[in-house]
């Protein structure tokens, strides 16, 4: 399979820009009707919150926040696999601010990232090089920020398994244990990958992302859009054994988190090669997420655990959730995947900030990261500080957020 040159190269992911108040340079279509007035000013007023607590905590942050214990972040040296949310909401805050301090600050912390670049014992580059050293290179025009985020696409690509044609998601190269291993949240490492061939005319890398995407659309989705975490394969022979989770309730459960995952995942790989099957893939796990959603448009941990729809939440997938139905609606031109999200923006805005905490290092709280290991039960997480303003500036200043991480349709 090879997708063309030519429409790798048209998604111009390369635009670099220098101010925060500049001109945007990217293609990306913008152009949607602004919400009505009440929900506008609420959501600019959670997006100058989260601003004005990140201004308040990053002059006491020195590595890369994982999680909040008793509200209070808590640090990973190498950044684990969070290390670009923290510089990536640090970039969000500049955007929205125009302030430079945000700028100084994520420059100091994109760097620390360095030695990741190098990693491949992790399917998270993406996680870790697109909010931070992509968006960095894109908005300053700095050749190092790309430079470092083509040695992590190279690291990344190596994690491929061509006999069962996936990239592993867990563990070192030479552990066997985890191999066969693959999880939903891998579609969100592939934008690495298109960012990678659109820069460098090479179609390895994008090649790699869509046989993974296509192996994921085929074994992933459930036929009423639901998917499970994990997916099992034989990694010598490539052959599929079956789902399996390690954050969901069980393998037949819908990680809550993980969904969102999917359909941002589909939507942004839909966006960089016009592949109709990744996009109604997209869609389904839309479909299933909007349809799971409770009234408070705040995910539940698992849309299949046994207590819900009165288990605990996870505000964190509601951010992502949002993020990618703001992206499906304006790939595919229909308004009400954008209806959906801002009912989510508006809920995290709403019923989820720490405005009433005077300790919170957070602006979202109300986050679950592992709830079978009960790690992180309704706690503030990066991503969602990340994506909760990425959500809301996709809204408030469309065009900043394209200059940053690249919004086109090929
Ligand atoms: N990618 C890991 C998580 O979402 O918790």
């Amino acid at each position: 399979m090879s997708v063309s040159r030519r429409t790798v190269l048209a998604s111009a992911a390369g635009v670099a820009a220098v101010s925060a108040t500049s001109t945007p340079a990217a293609a990306a279509d913008t152009t949607v009707a602004r919400p009505p007035a009440p929900t506008l000013h609420k959501l600019r007023a959670a997006a100058d919150y989260a601003v004005e607590k990140v201004r308040a905590v990053a002059p006491s942050v020195t590595a890369f926040p994982v999680g909040t214990k008793f509200e209070k972040w808590v640090y990973s040296q190498n950044g684990d696999w969070v290390g670009g949310f923290w510089p990536g909401t640090l970039w969000m805050a500049w955007l929205h601010s125009k302030d430079d301090a945000f700028r100084g600050w994520a420059v100091a912390s994109a760097e620390k990232l360095a030695p990741r670049q190098y990693d491949t014992g992790t399917h998270d580059l993406g996680f870790l090089f697109y909010p931070s050293w992509v968006t960095a290179w894109r908005l300053t025009g700095d050749a190092r920020w790309r430079t470092g985020a083509l040695r992590a696409a190279d690291s990344l690509i190596q994690r491929y398994n061509p006999r069962g044609r996936f990239i592993r998601a867990w563990g070192a190269l030479n552990d066997e244990r985890n191999a066969g291993r693959v999880i939903i949240d891998t579609m969100m490492n592939l934008d690495l990958l298109a960012f990678a061939s659109s820069q460098t005319g090479d179609d390895k890398y994008l090649n790699i992302a869509v046989e993974h995407a296509r192996t994921t659309r085929r074994v992933f989705p459930r036929p009423d859009g639901s998917t499970p975490h994990v997916y099992d394969f034989d990694p010598a022979t490539g052959a599929p054994i079956g789902p399996n989770t390690v954050q969901g309730y069980s393998p037949t459960s819908c990680w809550s988190r993980g969904q969102a995952w999917g359909l941002y995942g589909f939507t942004t790989m839909y966006r960089r090669t016009r592949n109709p099957e990744f996009l109604a893939t997209a869609r389904s796990l839309a479909d299933f997420a909007v349809g799971a959603l409770t009234p408070d448009h705040v995910p539940v941990w698992d849309y299949r655990a046994p207590q819900q729809p009165y288990d605990i939440k996870d505000a964190s997938a509601g951010a992502i959730m949002a993020c990618g139905l703001l992206d499906l609606s304006a790939a595919t031109g229909r308004h009400a995947y954008r209806e959906v999200a801002l009912r989510l923006l508006t809920a995290l805005s709403e019923t989820c900030l720490t405005r009433n905490s005077t300790r919170a290092d957070g602006a979202v709280a109300r986050c679950t990261r592992h709830r079978p290991n009960e790690d992180g039960v309704e706690i503030s997480l990066p991503y969602a500080d990340y994506y909760l303003l990425e959500g809301i500036l996709r809204v408030l200043q469309p065009q900043d957020v394209d200059r940053a991480i690249d919004l086109a349709t090929v």
